[in-house]
Formats: structure tokens, C-alpha cells, sequence
């Protein structure tokens, strides 16, 4: 079987372009290097050492897509490809709406004229918005969300409904992410953004390796234990396997359109991960609290349930190993930048 991954050089995508490859299936990857670095592909193949087909450019190129579907016999899509700084999305809404609805509906236009109709689309939590739970599951109404970020993929999903309604012979899956951290074992791969980090554990990552001063925690005065937001955090990896699942459901059942969310089940707050950062590392990092962020919930949790039982797909990694695993991943790496 053979799979196109869009962005599959970026931190989520080439996980999972390595989770594809020890699975035996035959990967295509299409990058523009806009938020990915093209040593990536490199990496991929010694962590997997397994060759695969790559393409440079732009999934809003309708021309290069066709290229692609037309030298291979593509099975099905796994859609990573867009911009994704909720801040970034804020001060640029135009450049978030034009890339990250203009490549999936490009996408999804070749996809049409090809006659491959399988896709698995990297949705996010962010869809749920404002909405007043705590505990997310599937079937509950979208919420608005506070960033153009969020709204793009809240727009995609509708397309992709849309789409699905209008012809039922398409395999849809959307898979709503909630906190992806870590890094592959290896090191050799990771969440490496470029410029100032927006998430919290880049962030960490920068100030462990004295890249950055001091780590500001956002708000202590929340209605949660020790007053610091809780989110669900889950280790890239599992992530990754949560596609392969999706995927393989996708392959080998009829077509249908299906949501699922890839969370742990399990809230961690900030405090949490900064201490225990700090204790599997055996280090100390210099952290301060200061005043709440915009737009940010108190606690935000995956009702992982569907996906178990759908899927067979929960997480297996803990927050040590997103930890120890990210900081592995920064170590390697920042000693190659100096
Ligand atoms: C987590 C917690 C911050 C930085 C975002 C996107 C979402 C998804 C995951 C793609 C919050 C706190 C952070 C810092 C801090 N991405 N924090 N100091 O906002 O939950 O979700 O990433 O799908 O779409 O919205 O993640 O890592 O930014 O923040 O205290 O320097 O860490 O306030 O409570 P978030 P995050």
C-alpha cells in the first residue's frame, strides 16, 4: 500500500512517516520546507532504513499533486500539510486562510480527479473551542475557536462533511489532536519550531539548554489544583500509531467519514510537566509566573474512548517519556546548531 503524506517532514508527519515505514507501507512525501527542514528526510531513513518517494512543493499546486498521483498508485492521504502558531494565525489570518484551506481543497480536488478517496486529515482540539466542557468527546458541538488557526480547521472539517454528503463513496477520518509532545528515541527527529516557541514545551526545551532566559508560566490563579491550566499531552509517537490505526480502518472497511479524538484521557498541568521535566532530567529550570495568556482554557482533556474502542488505539507512553524524550531530542540538536 502506498501513502501520500502531506508535510511529512514536519514534526507530527515525519513521526508518522516513520510509524508508516516500520509498517511496511510504500510512503510518497510532498514538503515545501515552510515550517520543516529537508535533513528530515535523511533522518527518516536511518531511524527506518527504508527508501521512499519525495516531491518538493506545495500542496496548493494542483500541477505537482497530479504529477504525483499520475507516477504513483496512491492507496490513500494522510493530510498534514498547513500553518499551524495559534499566535502567528492572529496577526496573519489572510496567510492562514489562503494556505491552509487553499492546499486542502487543491488536495482535495486532484484526490477527486484521481479517483482516491481515502483521507486522513490532522485535525486538532481547537475545533472544540470555547465550548464550557472539560472532558472532550466526538459528538459534541464545535465550539468557536479563539485563533484563525483554530477556525481553519474547524472550516476543513466542515468541508470535509460537506464533501462526504455530497459523495458517500469517500473514506474520511479527522483526527482531532490534542497536546503532541516528544520526540522519537532516536533524537534525530522532534518538535523544533523556528524563531521564539509559541507552546510550552519547545519553550521549556530552549530554556534548558540556556537558548532562552526564563520559562513564564501563563496564569496561577485558575480553578484547577495548583492554579496552572491543565491540558492532555500526548507523546508524538502514540500519535503517529494513532494514524497508522486510523489509516488501516480507513483501508479495510467501507467508506464512511469518522471522528476521533488522540488524547492520553489524562490532564497534566503546567506545574506537572515543569517539575517532572526538571526531575527525569535532573535538572532545574528557571520558570516565573506571570499573567494569564489570551484565549487560553483552564483545562482542556480528550475522552479517548471512541479511539479504544474503534481503533484499538490508546496511548502507551507517559510524561516521563515525553520528557526525558524531548530533551534528548534538544540536546542532539542543539549541539549540531553551535
Ligand atoms: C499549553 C499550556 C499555556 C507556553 C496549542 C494549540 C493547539 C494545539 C496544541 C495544534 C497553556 C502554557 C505555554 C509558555 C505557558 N496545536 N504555557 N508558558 O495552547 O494548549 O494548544 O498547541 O493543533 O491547537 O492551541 O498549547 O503548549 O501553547 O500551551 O505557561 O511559554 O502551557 O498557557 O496553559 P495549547 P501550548
Amino acid at each position: 500500500m502506498k501513502i501520500l503524506i502531506t508535510g511529512g517532514c514536519g514534526y507530527i508527519g515525519s513521526h508518522t512517516a516513520v510509524e508508516l515505514l516500520n509498517a511496511n507501507y510504500e510512503v510518497v512525501i510532498i514538503d515545501n520546507f515552510s515550517n520543516s527542514k529537508r535533513d528530515v528526510l535523511d533522518k527518516i531513513k536511518v531511524i527506518t532504513g527504508k527508501n521512499f518517494s519525495f516531491y518538493e512543493g506545495d500542496v496548493c499546486d494542483k500541477e505537482i499533486l497530479r504529477q504525483i498521483f499520475s507516477e504513483n498508485k496512491i492507496d490513500g492521504v494522510i493530510h498534514f500539510a498547513g500553518f499551524k502558531a495559534v499566535g502567528e494565525s492572529v496577526s496573519k489570518p489572510l496567510m492562514y486562510y489562503r494556505n491552509n484551506l487553499d492546499s486542502t481543497l487543491s488536495l482535495l480536488e486532484v484526490m477527486n480527479e484521481m479517483n482516491c478517496k481515502k483521507l486522513v486529515f490532522s485535525s486538532s482540539a481547537t475545533v472544540y473551542g470555547d465550548c464550557h466542557e472539560t472532558r472532550f468527546v466526538e459528538t459534541i458541538k464545535k465550539g468557536t475557536p479563539s485563533n484563525p488557526y483554530g477556525k481553519t480547521k474547524t472550516m476543513i472539517e466542515d468541508i470535509l462533511e460537506d464533501l462526504y454528503h455530497a459523495d458517500p463513496t469517500w473514506s474520511i477520518t479527522m483526527l482531532r489532536y490534542f497536546n503532541p509532545v516528544g520526540s522519537h528515541s532516536s533524537g534525530l527527529i522532534g518538535d523544533d519550531p523556528s524563531g521564539i516557541p509559541n507552546n510550552l514545551m519547545p519553550y521549556i526545551l530552549r530554556v534548558a539548554v540556556g537558548q532562552l532566559e526564563c520559562l513564564t508560566i501563563f496564569g496561577n490563579d485558575y480553578d484547577t489544583p495548583d492554579g496552572t491550566c491543565i491540558r492532555d499531552y500526548i507523546h508524538v509517537v502514540d500519535l503517529a500509531q494513532g494514524h497508522i490505526k486510523a489509516l488501516e480502518q480507513l483501508l479495510n472497511n467501507e467508506p464512511k467519514i469518522r471522528i476521533y479524538n488522540l488524547g492520553s484521557g489524562q490532564g497534566v498541568s503546567v506545574t506537572e510537566i515543569v517539575t517532572t521535566f526538571e526531575k527525569v532530567n535532573n535538572l532545574k529550570l528557571n520558570y516565573k509566573y506571570g499573567a494569564r495568556r489570551n484565549g487560553d482554557l483552564p483545562a482542556i482533556c480528550a475522552d479517548p474512548t471512541l479511539a479504544l474502542k474503534e481503533l484499538g488505539w490508546k496511548t502507551t507512553k507517559t510524561l516521563e517519556d515525553m520528557c526525558r524524550d524531548s530533551y534528548n531530542f534538544i540536546i542532539k540538536n542543539s549541539q549540531n546548531k553551535n
